[in-house]
């Protein structure tokens, strides 16, 4: 076989991240080796985001630039196959292929175990849809990485929950990744061996509501994430185990207790509210007060008093008043976020919130997120500066910018740049954090 060369683009969250590794693994077996430039690549594919507006149209917009150089490529008489994967591929299906024509094949975030059929049949001459939800679990159907497989570097990903059934009345996940589905603990303790086999020394599970994964543990018993967490927690060589996105409804006991008894879970949450307003939170579907969050963050610092809080915040949901805006920002201070992620209302087709009238005002829009985004980086930089003086183990995960520096994460997700030997890399070593700066920290080794 000749060899052949992808170039993948991935969009989105953490999970079209993990996707785009699969997809890669299993197009190593088809003999693809991976190349960072598009122009060079005989199959380009785009792992794209549906969740807001303007992230489903740069899908559109790099399809005019992929359709352009599939010409330029045609006329020195090459060819490059194009294909669209993950959530907009999912919402619009047929609807790319008739609005980019350069567009060989689409294919779904629950149907991309079918790729090699779907190149195949790309290579006949045909026009691949293939968003059909599979009947048949596609985690069982990918194949392991070869042995030879590329090095994952020292964390990764590993996706062990799908979908979504809490229809947020903003959110296109539900309609995009299909209802929650939970992958057997078997299959996630051999996936889990093989990364740290790879020399993964840190793993971060992932899933849109990743705490509502459940399963048969080895004991007969149901088990939740926080069992889970402890299972994998006993892999040798597995340092640090984190885990993303949360939803407040599914933090349960025993992993808030996981937190308290678990070194190997980091002291880190992602736990969206999205509004501080009761009022809001209930016409977003989320199913509980402010007071019930803020009564939560409170069991979870008890159980486990240093860690560092994240979360999502969604600006100008319709009907949104100053006074609710204010109850966000109130909420903001009330927890005191070393790190979130915030963003204006957009109005997704097909969601309930599309419907709702009362939509608010670009420009209100924009002068609300800004002020969240102040206070937002307020806090991250009061949370950094809290760290200095702090002795801790830093993972090293890569290079830094300048010779000699390698850079890691702390235990609550910020970037450490540190002084120390490139062999190190994959090594957890002592070090003293000295100085924060914007979004970095500076650590001595000890
Ligand atoms: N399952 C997670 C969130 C997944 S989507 C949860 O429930 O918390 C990631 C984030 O995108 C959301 O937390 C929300 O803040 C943001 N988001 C989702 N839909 C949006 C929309 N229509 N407009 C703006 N932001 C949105
Ligand atoms: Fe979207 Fe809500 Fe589901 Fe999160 S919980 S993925 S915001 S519907
Ligand atoms: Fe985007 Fe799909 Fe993730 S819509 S945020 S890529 S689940």
């Amino acid at each position: 076989m000749a060899p052949r060369k992808v170039f993948v683009k991935t969009y989105g969250c953490q999970m079209n991240v993990y996707d785009s590794e699969r997809m890669t693994d299993s197009l190593a077996r088809e003999g693809y080796t991976p190349t960072d430039r598009p122009d060079d690549a005989d199959l380009v594919l785009i792992n794209t985001c549906h969740i807001r507006e303007r992230a489903a149209e740069k899908v559109y917009s790099e399809l005019g630039r992929l359709r352009d150089m599939k010409a330029e490529r045609a006329a020195e008489g090459r060819t490059m196959a194009i294909g669209v994967a993950g959530c907009v591929a999912q919402a619009e299906g047929e609807e790319i292929v008739r609005r980019a024509p350069a567009v060989d094949f689409v294919i779904g975030p629950q149907t991309y175990h079918r790729l090699p059929q779907a190149l195949k049949r790309v290579s006949a001459g045909e026009r691949v849809v293939e968003t059909e939800y599979a009947v048949e679990d596609k985690f069982a159907h990918l194949p392991a990485p070869a042995k030879d497989a590329p090095k994952r570097g020292v964390s990764a990903f590993l996706t062990v929950q799908e979908g979504c059934d809490k229809f947020c009345t903003f959110c296109v996940v539900p309609y995009t990744r299909g209802s929650e589905v939970s992958r057997p603990v078997g299959q996630i303790v051999a996936e889990a061996e093989r990364l740290v086999e790879r020399g993964v020394r840190e793993i971060t599970l992932l899933g849109q509501n990743v705490n509502a994964w459940h399963g048969k543990g080895a004991d007969g018993r149901e088990w939740g994430l926080g069992e889970l967490c402890h299972r994998l927690a006993n892999i040798d060589g597995l340092e640090r185990i984190r885990y993303t996105t949360s939803h407040p409804r599914d933090m349960d006991d025993s992993l808030i207790a996981a937190h308290r008894d678990l070194p190997e879970l980091m002291p880190y949450l992602h736990l969206p509210v999205q509004s501080g307003s009761d009022r809001i939170l209930k016409a977003m579907n989320r199913h509980h007060t402010a007071r019930e969050y803020l009564d939560l963050i409170e069991r979870i610092r008890t159980a486990r008093p240093d860690i560092a809080m994240s979360g999502d915040f969604i600006v100008g949901f319709p009907g949104e008043s100053e006074a609710d805006f204010e109850a966000t920002l109130g909420m903001v201070d009330a927890v005191g976020y070393a790190s979130a992620f915030s963003f204006k209302y957009s109005t997704r087709p097909g969601t309930p919130g599309a419907e709702l009238a009362d939509q608010v005002p670009e420009a209100v829009k924009s002068e609300r997120l800004q002020r969240l985004q102040t206070k937002l980086a307020e806090h991250q930089r009061r949370f950094a500066e809290g760290c200095v003086g702090k002795r801790i183990d830093l993972l090293l995960e890569k290079p830094g910018r300048h010779e000699g520096q390698i850079v890691g994460r702390s235990p609550w997700l910020q970037p450490v740049v540190v002084e120390a030997r490139s062999s190190r890399i994959g090594d957890t070593i002592p070090v003293e954090i000295v100085r924060a700066v914007s979004n970095s920290l500076f650590a001595e080794a000890l």
